[in-house]
């Protein structure tokens, strides 16, 4: 049987948040599909849903309504331990405020996508600074969060996303704290593990200094795309 034509598919997708009285509808049927070894970003004014529109595609919130489908599958319509399982194994998440654990060093942090798809705790170690050497940390792998620059720990936040060679790696905001040059080394890198074949890379950005790296970039405003510019790659 052959594979999934498209990394994601969204259909009709509808979020709505009920904030105590009133409802703010974040995303009004969205319809987005991302091909296999596509790098798509997401871009639009603060508000417009991006943040809500990844969390949706990966998993981490429910749609009200429509359809997301990651390689062919429907997440919404597994059972919680297999979604969770499916998640660990075939996606990355860069969080627009890196959610990384404070008390676990930038290594350990890296490490856990591998030890919860079972690797064993010493080559996850090892691997992950591997990653951190890569991203500009190899002297930082014991460092604690809170002992790191915010651009420091927003590359570990985009090695721990990759470090499990993921399927689909979905970033938000992923060079807001990065200068001009370290960006590009991310972006190059990111590039490097995610567009293999059958892959697909989602980056929200307001960052124009990366919009190059882009296959297409989709414009969101209020809840809606309003175009979805082809880089002609
Ligand atoms: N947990 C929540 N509860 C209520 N409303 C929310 C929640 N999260 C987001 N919203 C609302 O949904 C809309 C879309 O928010 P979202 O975070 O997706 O925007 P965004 O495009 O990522 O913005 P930014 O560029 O500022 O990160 C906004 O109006 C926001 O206030
Ligand atoms: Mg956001």
């Amino acid at each position: 049987m052959a594979g999934p034509q498209w990394a994601v598919r969204c259909q009709d997708i509808v979020k709505t948040y009920d904030t105590g009285g009133q409802i703010v509808t974040a995303l009004n049927r969205i319809n987005l599909d991302i091909a296999l070894g596509e790098l798509m970003m997401l871009v639009g004014p603060s508000g417009c849903g991006k943040t809500t529109l990844i969390s949706v595609i990966a998993g981490i919130l429910d749609q009200d309504s429509g359809v997301c489908e990651l390689f062919g599958k429907n997440l919404q319509t597994m059972s919680s331990k297999h979604k969770l399982a499916f998640r660990a194994e075939n996606i990355g998440f860069v969080f627009q405020t890196y959610h990384l654990l404070p008390s676990l060093t930038a290594a350990e942090n890296v490490s856990l996508p591998l030890i919860i798809n079972g690797m064993k705790r010493k080559p996850a170690e090892r691997k992950a600074a591997d990653l951190l050497d890569r991203v500009g940390l190899g002297s930082r792998t014991t460092s604690l969060p809170g002992q790191l620059s915010g651009g420091q720990q927003q590359r570990v936040a985009i090695a721990r996303s990759m470090v499990h060679s993921p399927r689909l790696i979905v970033c938000d905001e992923p060079t807001s704290a990065l200068d001009h040059q370290t960006g590009h080394n991310v972006m190059n890198l990111l590039k490097e593990v995610a567009l293999h074949e059958g892959r697909a890379l989602v980056i929200v950005t307001h960052d124009a200094r990366i919009f190059e790296f882009a296959d297409r970039i989709a414009e969101m405003d209020d809840g809606h795309i309003v175009r979805v510019r082809d880089q002609g790659k």
